[in-house]
């Protein structure tokens, strides 16, 4: 929980960055994701050394050797091989969900650091093994969350620290795609991602909105999950089409609420196909003012008057600000032992909120988030 100045932090850690030390990282799974890490550590990262490359699929692999230049001897099909012969410094496992929790505690008790993609895990419990798992072994840990870092969040969070929400009451998510199934990988797979929309885009704004409230305790969950359009062979026509229709095993639509332990509320809503436009934000009440993260705005009274402000410059656009952000903040984190700013903590409590929805559709009523 970042509760001084963003950009005060960063700047510090800029300017530490020492010259020439470098870590050797290893990526477990170079499918999409690893591909924006690449090019991440590639141009923004120059801290970082990619030694090697693990997946399962052969054309992955070649990839990692045509587009990113790493040798053949550096490429593995198993990791626990790789963590064997390359001993890497760290790992950054960007496999689907179902491989997170396993490939983490054996890369830590090989005494590698660790980057997770998000969410952390399929469930809490499988959080709790890759925490301790790293404790155990002293070494970082952090969850690949991105949305904090963006530009809009960074300046809401100054705007929080300066006292401009007062007290934070309630948070509203939306991550709504009107028809946004996503055509690759296993997303639709409930067994290998642990759910759908809620666990996968859901979670971005969900983590954004939970730093800029303080990271108060979750401590029950209400809600429900339906799955009606993602499982049938639909003609209607839409831009991603052409996902696996009957392997899909995940939610259409998951509506819930996080009660936490100061009273604050969290409403989410998030669909991967829905009777609804899309819309991807999220939006914090407080006492004294409010906001919306996109478009990044804040409400409050002025002179009397209610008034939006909106900010005339946050950033260069599509500066890669956020996944620099996440990749230094852990490399750095790893190297010089300074603080992560996405712990695995962080990705246990957003996973708790996540389980608590999944839990209490599959009771029927609130359910209790210890
Ligand atoms: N931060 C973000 O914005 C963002 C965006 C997309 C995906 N993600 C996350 O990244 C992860 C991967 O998503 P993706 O879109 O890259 O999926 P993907 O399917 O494109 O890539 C996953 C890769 O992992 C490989 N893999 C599967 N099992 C493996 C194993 N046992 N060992 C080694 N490799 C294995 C697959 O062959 C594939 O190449 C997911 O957890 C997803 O939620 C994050």
């Amino acid at each position: 929980m970042a509760q001084e100045s963003v950009s005060t932090k960063m700047e510090s850690r800029e300017k530490a960055a020492p010259k020439g030390k470098k870590l050797r990282v290893a990526i477990i799974g170079c499918g999409g994701i690893a591909q924006s890490h690449m090019s991440t550590y590639r141009n923004d990262v120059p801290e970082a050394e990619i030694v090697a490359g693990v997946d399962i699929l052969q054309e992955p692999l070649d990839r990692m050797e045509t587009k990113w230049g790493l040798p053949k001897e550096a490429l593995f099909k198993d990791w626990k091989v790789m963590l064997r012969e390359v001993k890497p410094d760290a790992v950054d496992v960007c496999t689907p969900n179902h491989v997170h929790c396993a490939p983490v505690v054996d890369a830590c008790n090989a005494g590698c650091h660790a980057m997770v993609e998000k969410p952390m895990a399929m469930n809490a419990k499988e959080c709790e093994k890759m925490i301790a798992a790293a404790e155990r072994a002293g070494v970082k840990l952090s969850v690949g969350f991105q949305q904090r870092y963006t530009h809009s969040t960074e300046a809401i969070i100054e705007a929080r620290n300066n006292g401009q929400f007062g007290d934070i009451l309630f948070a509203k998510i939306h991550a709504i795609r009107r028809r946004g199934i996503p055509n690759w990988g296993v997303f639709g797979r409930k067994d290998l991602q642990g759910g759908g929309p809620l666990i996968d885009i859901g979670v971005h704004m969900i983590e954004a909105a939970y730093e800029v409230m303080g990271c108060p305790k979750p401590v029950a969950a209400s809600g429900n999950t339906w799955t009606y359009l993602g499982n049938t062979d639909s003609k209607t026509r839409c831009g991603n089409f052409g996902w696996d229709w009957k392997t899909y095993t995940v939610e259409d639509l998951a509506v819930g609420q996080i009660r936490f332990d100061n009273g604050a509320i969290m409403q989410i809503e998030t669909s991967f196909a829905s009777h609804m436009q899309n819309c991807t934000n999220y939006e914090i009440v407080g006492t004294k003012g409010g906001c919306s993260w996109s478009p990044c705005e804040i409400h409050t009274d002025l002179n009397n008057t209610m008034v939006n402000i909106t900010p005339a410059y946050l950033g260069p656009q599509n500066d890669n600000h956020p996944f620099k952000r996440k990749l230094r903040n852990w490399v750095e984190g790893c190297l010089y032992g300074t603080e992560l700013e996405s712990s695995g903590y962080d990705g246990l409590n957003v996973q708790k909120m996540l389980d608590g929805i999944y839990r209490s559709a599959a009771a029927g009523k609130e359910v209790a988030i210890k």
